[in-house]
């Protein structure tokens, strides 16, 4: 199970090393940060406490960040640099596990960027690639310089399971063993376009009956649907990291699973970040039914 820090400090200060702290004090090991979250500097700044307190290793972790992604699709990306600054900021000489944050990251090509993802797992510098929102299409094209991803971490809830492009990157990955990464999976709880749709009722009965909480039921539900995740949250509280760690107890029936699935495809918005819009860029990504 992944956590992951917010953007800023509670209080707006841009440093959220003390969340992370109380985050690796509860329990978490891995952590999921990205080049464009500016957060990786406080995630080295929680590991250092962590570990010069004597609580564990760098090697007990597992620390996976991500470069190549903006706002502005013609902003152009300096692939070294963004490394060398992630090892920097994450005070740390190598990092577990590299995602390429997003298709398009000029100005490589595709295949040009995956190369030098490999490049820098020769190198030790990273110990695992992988990528991120990723369709089919995408992940094919990596398929001739022989090595695949390890994951592809992709906007997974029950109101983006359905779309027919989701399925396929999954089938996908299935298929060649790429593992799926899912974030966003409370979205039907804590995103204003989702809440009040149809899942929300058949998550609080089945809540009610695993005697767990509704994150709790989404959580598993994601780390059911995908295989074993990872799943990739975040928490600004003590009781939301427990609970989520505790998630890892509760298991759904295939039952339960199908009719949180049903309940998904009922609605008419099933995704924020489309993986089949992609070819426009970022900005499209975040459009909902074609607006902003
Ligand atoms: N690869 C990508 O392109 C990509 C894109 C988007 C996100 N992500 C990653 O995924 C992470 C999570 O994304 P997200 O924020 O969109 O998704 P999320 O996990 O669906 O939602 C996180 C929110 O859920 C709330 N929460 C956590 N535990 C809860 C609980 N037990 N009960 C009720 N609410 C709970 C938190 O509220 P509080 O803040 O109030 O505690 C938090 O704001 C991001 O931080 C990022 O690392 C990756």
């Amino acid at each position: 199970m992944h956590t992951t820090a917010n953007r800023d400090g509670p209080n707006g200060d841009g440093d959220c090393s003390a969340s992370i702290y109380r985050a690796l004090r509860t329990g978490f090991r891995h952590f999921d940060t990205a080049a464009s979250y500016g957060n990786e500097a406080s995630i080295g700044k929680a590991v250092k406490q962590w570990t010069s307190e004597g609580h564990g290793n760098r090697e007990d972790l597992t620390l996976t960040t991500k470069w190549g992604f903006s706002h502005d699709p013609k902003e152009e990306h300096d692939a070294d640099g963004l490394l060398q600054q992630s090892l920097l900021h994450l005070g740390v000489d190598y990092i577990d596990l590299m995602l390429m944050h997003h298709p398009h990251v000029p100005p490589y090509t595709l295949q040009e960027a995956w190369k030098k993802m490999i490049v820098w797992q020769k190198q030790g510098k990273v110990r695992s690639i992988g990528v991120s929102n990723f369709a089919a299409d995408h992940i094919m094209q990596l398929a001739h310089t022989g090595t695949m991803p390890a994951v592809n971490e992709i906007e997974f809830h029950p109101y983006s399971f359905s779309d027919p492009q989701v399925l396929k990157a999954v089938a996908t990955c299935q298929e060649l063993g790429i593992a799926i990464g899912a974030y966003t999976t409370l979205a039907s709880l804590t995103r204003k376009e989702f809440q009040g749709g149809p899942v929300d009722e058949v998550v609080r009965h089945i809540a009610e009956d695993q005697k767990c909480t509704k994150a709790q039921v989404l959580l598993a539900w994601a780390r059911q649907r995908t295989g074993g995740g990872p799943i990739v949250t975040t928490a600004s509280t003590e009781k939301y990291f427990q609970e989520t760690l505790d998630s890892l107890k509760v298991n759904l029936s295939d039952e339960q699973l199908g009719e949180i699935d049903r309940a998904g495809m009922q609605s008419a918005i099933r995704r924020r970040y489309a993986l089949n819009v992609f070819p426009n860029g970022p900005v499209a990504d975040r459009m909902v039914d074609g607006k902003l």
